[in-house]
């Protein structure tokens, strides 16, 4: 088991645009390991490789109560968005202790490869396609909080440079 540490936002590092994976490996195998180790730690429901500063297009979900359901999802691609969006409370790994509204599609399809390889699609809706859609923004380098206005996200910077300014003591 290996936790590795998350970017905090406003890390620059987290806007970085991550690459496709060329092959699913043990690098990769491993990678996605470690970050199902690293979500089930810090108790999120997804987390994207951006988030470990690692810029590959890998992404590990689980939206399951009993939290023993993961998915994985390289190299994702949306394929399909519903008419329909609805204002989502959402929050983030790498923003703690910030929850705000974004609006998001209500169901997505998603193609991508799993660990064996296989590319399959996915039909979400609910919090799992919320999270796919954060997720995904990830991987472009986009934060939540880049949906919200100037003033917010300014307030949330200072106050999470204040927390990380206190923590380093
Ligand atoms: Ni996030």
């Amino acid at each position: 088991m290996a936790l590795l540490p998350i970017l905090c936002y406003p890390d620059p590092r987290l806007h970085t645009v991550a690459k496709p994976v060329a092959a699913v490996d043990d690098r990769i195998r491993t990678l996605v390991a470690d970050m199902l180790d690293t979500m089930y730690d810090a108790k999120g429901i997804g987390l994207a490789a951006t988030q470990i500063d690692v810029h590959e297009r890998v992404i590990v979900i689980d939206v399951s109560e009993e939290r023993d359901d993961p998915i994985v999802l390289i190299n994702p691609e949306l394929v399909w968005t519903s008419p329909g969006t609805h204002l989502n409370e959402e929050g983030c790994l790498s923003v703690p202790g910030i929850y705000d509204g974004v609006e998001r599609f209500d169901a997505v399809h998603v193609r991508a490869m799993d660990l064996a390889g296989q590319v399959r699609t996915i039909e979400a809706e609910e919090l799992l396609a919320v999270c796919i859609q954060h997720e995904m923004d990830h991987l472009m380098g986009k934060v939540f909080v880049e949906y919200l206005s100037p003033l917010k996200r300014n307030r949330i910077k200072t106050k999470l440079r204040k927390a990380q300014r206190e923590d380093a003591r």
